[in-house]
């Protein structure tokens, strides 16, 4: 200590490093939100989970209740995801439902989308069962509401996103046009997907042409057309959605797993019978185009869409799928059993709306 620098100073100096310490902590769970990448991590076993049992949650489809369908396994509703550099805020309903009252959440996609919305309303559900909660639906909307919180939460299912019409000449899928997109206005907050029924071709597509910058055609490149339909999308986004009052969110590509050699298996083997997530995943499941599409069209956009980057975590769980447990025919690696996945997409949603200050 110099002689120069009075012992005052250096008690005042200390004081102030003393209360930014102090801050620092404070300011910890924010600043780990922050600066924590919730999509890098790993499952770990935890026996505490899963977050609510299926006989609990009366409205669940029944192709998702593996369990209700026969699946004899039970350590894949065990996990929990664990990012590297934060742990995921434990899933509080209570807390989710004070962030959310009286406002207006809408999912807006595919199948995917119900999977996320249904886990998310029996996550809800069973965590208030005493809430007189209503869920009906009407045409392609579902409606799910807590009165004692006013909260809604809708499933628009909608599997393009851009209009499907029927006209003269059949069913035109038209990847410059977003009038469906009028149905979005309103809600606090919008999470999109669309992805899966894009590459369908034969009985399983769902249009008989496709319109793209005022040509009608036969067929086009898939790719070619899912980025023109999301470049739609954005600029739909963009033009319409009032940051202010809205928070847009993507939910991100969600793997399928009908290939092996994304994870050391053989390229038949598919999730059937898998029990246990892959700890480590092949070059084979290297980011998808698909992905890289998202992700580049969200940069050029003006809104901040928060993507929920949920592909890599749901790669790594080849168990979580319903395989033959649907209670139909065939083997389904593509939708994901609940319990399961999409909890843990819910779980981060969670994690981001309550780090955020409004
Ligand atoms: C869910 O609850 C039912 C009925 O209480 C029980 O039989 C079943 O074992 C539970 N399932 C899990 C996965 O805990
Ligand atoms: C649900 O409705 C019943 C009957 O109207 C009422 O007695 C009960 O208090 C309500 N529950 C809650 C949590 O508001
Ligand atoms: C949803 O239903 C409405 C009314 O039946 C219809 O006009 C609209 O095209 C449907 N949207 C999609 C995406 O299926
Ligand atoms: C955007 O939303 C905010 C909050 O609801 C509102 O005050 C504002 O007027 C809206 N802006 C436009 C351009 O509609
Ligand atoms: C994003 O913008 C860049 C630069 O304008 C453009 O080259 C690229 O094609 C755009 N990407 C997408 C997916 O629209």
């Amino acid at each position: 200590m110099g002689d120069g620098f009075p012992r005052f100073c250096w008690i005042v100096l200390s004081w102030i490093l003393i209360i930014s310490i102090h801050q620092v902590q404070l300011s910890e769970p924010q600043a780990a939100a922050a600066g924590c990448d919730y999509f890098q991590g790993s499952w770990v076993f935890d026996k505490t989970y899963p977050l609510y049992n299926t006989t609990d949650c009366p409205f669940i489809e029944k192709e998702f209740d593996c369990q209700a369908n026969g699946r004899p396994d039970q350590l894949y509703l065990k996990y929990r995801w664990k990012p590297n550099d934060c742990m995921l805020p434990r899933f509080n309903a209570e807390d989710l439902l004070r962030k959310l009252k009286g406002k207006k959440m809408m999912f807006i996609g595919d199948s995917l989308s119900l999977n996320q919305w249904q886990s998310l309303t029996c996550m809800l559900h069973t965590f208030l069962p005493q809430s007189n909660y209503t869920v009906h639906r009407e045409g392609n909307l579902s409606t799910f509401h807590l009165p004692e919180y006013e909260v809604s939460l809708m499933l628009s299912r909608n599997a393009f996103l851009v209009d499907i019409v029927q006209e003269k000449i059949g069913t035109v899928l038209k990847l410059d046009s977003i009038k469906n997109g009028e149905s979005w206005k309103g809600y606090d907050f919008l999470i999109f997907n669309t992805w899966h029924w894009w590459l369908h071709t034969g009985r399983k597509q769902q249009w008989d042409f496709i319109e793209s910058r005022g040509k009608v055609k036969k067929d086009m490149d898939r790719m070619a057309a899912y980025t023109e339909a999301l470049r739609t999308w954005s600029k739909w986004v963009d033009s319409n959605v009032n940051t202010t009052a809205t928070q847009v969110f993507f939910q991100g590509i969600s793997p399928t797993h009908f290939n092996g050699e994304e994870w050391y298996g053989t390229k038949s083997t598919t999730c059937t019978h898998q029990i246990r997530p892959a700890t480590d995943l092949t070059d084979e499941s290297d980011p998808p185009p698909e992905v890289t599409i998202v992700k580049e069209l969200l940069k050029n956009m003006s809104t901040p869409v928060v993507l929920l980057d949920i592909t890599r975590l749901s790669q790594l769980r080849k168990d979580g799928h319903p395989s033959i447990y649907t209670g139909l025919k065939g083997n389904d690696c593509s939708h994901w059993c609940l319990a399961g996945v999409p909890d843990t997409w819910n779980e981060i949603l969670y994690a981001i709306l309550t780090s955020r200050k409004t």
